[in-house]
């Protein structure tokens, strides 16, 4: 498996799905769960929400493992952060910026209760290999009609990988939601006309979320009975139901 250095091996080839793909060893019997956590829009709140949620489920005393999937590395960065400044280990942090991700995920999953996957930035075998190992695709996207456009290339690419894996489960997640206010109503329309619900639990804009992560920490960390810690153990809450 890579750790960060060996990340940038991102292919870019076709987006398209080889059927051939969906018929992985050891598919079945696996125990944990993959979530995936996809929007080719950086900033979107892939990273924050993968290693929040990922941190829920292990204060749940759940098996989480997170794999980064991102060239970047931004969640191997947040771990290093936190090992360098002395917190503990919260749960495994591994770089598979690989295509072999799909065979990878699922083995990794027979050691785990979830395997969190924090996905690249665009819309090519990357993600499509997300795809092919993820029982849940969470999308995280900005409260504008804009955002929620502009998850349209990520969406045909989920479309397409549930023909012939209709078990995926995909859904939306309202992610910097502004405090205090619902969102508007073009948001609203925009997300009514996809293909995928958005889920009731909304995550809003939260000082908190940016502040932790850049010191390799989580919101409930910082601030245990935070507003923000409520939201993520509310969306943890929601993700496990739907998985079970
Ligand atoms: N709910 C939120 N409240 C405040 N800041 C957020 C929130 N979600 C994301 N951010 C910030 O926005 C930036 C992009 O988020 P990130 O999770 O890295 O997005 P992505 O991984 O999709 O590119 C980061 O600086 C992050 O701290
Ligand atoms: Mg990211």
């Amino acid at each position: 498996m890579d750790k960060r250095g060996n990340t940038a091996a991102q292919k870019t080839g076709s987006a398209s799905f080889d059927t051939d793909e969906s018929r992985l060893p050891g598919a079945e019997n696996r125990q944990g769960k993959v979530i995936a956590l996809l929007n080719q829009k950086g900033g979107a709140g892939k990273t924050t929400l993968a290693t929040h949620l990922a941190g829920e489920f292990v204060m749940q005393g759940q098996r989480v493992t997170l794999l980064d999937a991102d060239p970047q590395g931004s969640a191997l960065d947040w771990a290093q952060r936190r090992a360098q400044s002395g917190h503990g280990r919260l749960y495994g942090v591994f770089g598979l910026a690989r295509d072999s991700l799909h065979q990878e995920a699922p083995q990794i999953a027979l050691q785990a209760d979830f395997v969190v996957i924090d996905g690249p930035p665009r819309v090519a075998a990357l993600a499509r290999s997300a795809l092919l190992a993820a029982d849940l695709v969470l999308i995280p996207v900005q409260p504008s009609a804009y955002d929620v456009w502009a998850s349209h290339e990520m969406v045909q690419l989920i479309t397409e990988a549930r023909v012939f894996r209709p078990q995926l489960r995909a859904a939306f997640v309202v992610n910097r939601r502004v405090v205090g206010t619902v969102i508007g109503r073009e948001a609203r329309a925009a997300l009514a006309d996809q293909p995928f619900p958005a889920l009731q639990v909304e995550v809003s804009q939260r000082i908190v979320f940016a502040d932790s992560v850049a010191a390799g920490r989580l919101a409930f960390e910082v601030a245990p009975h935070c507003a923000a810690a409520r939201e993520i153990a509310a969306l943890a809450q929601v993700v496990g139901e739907m998985l079970r």
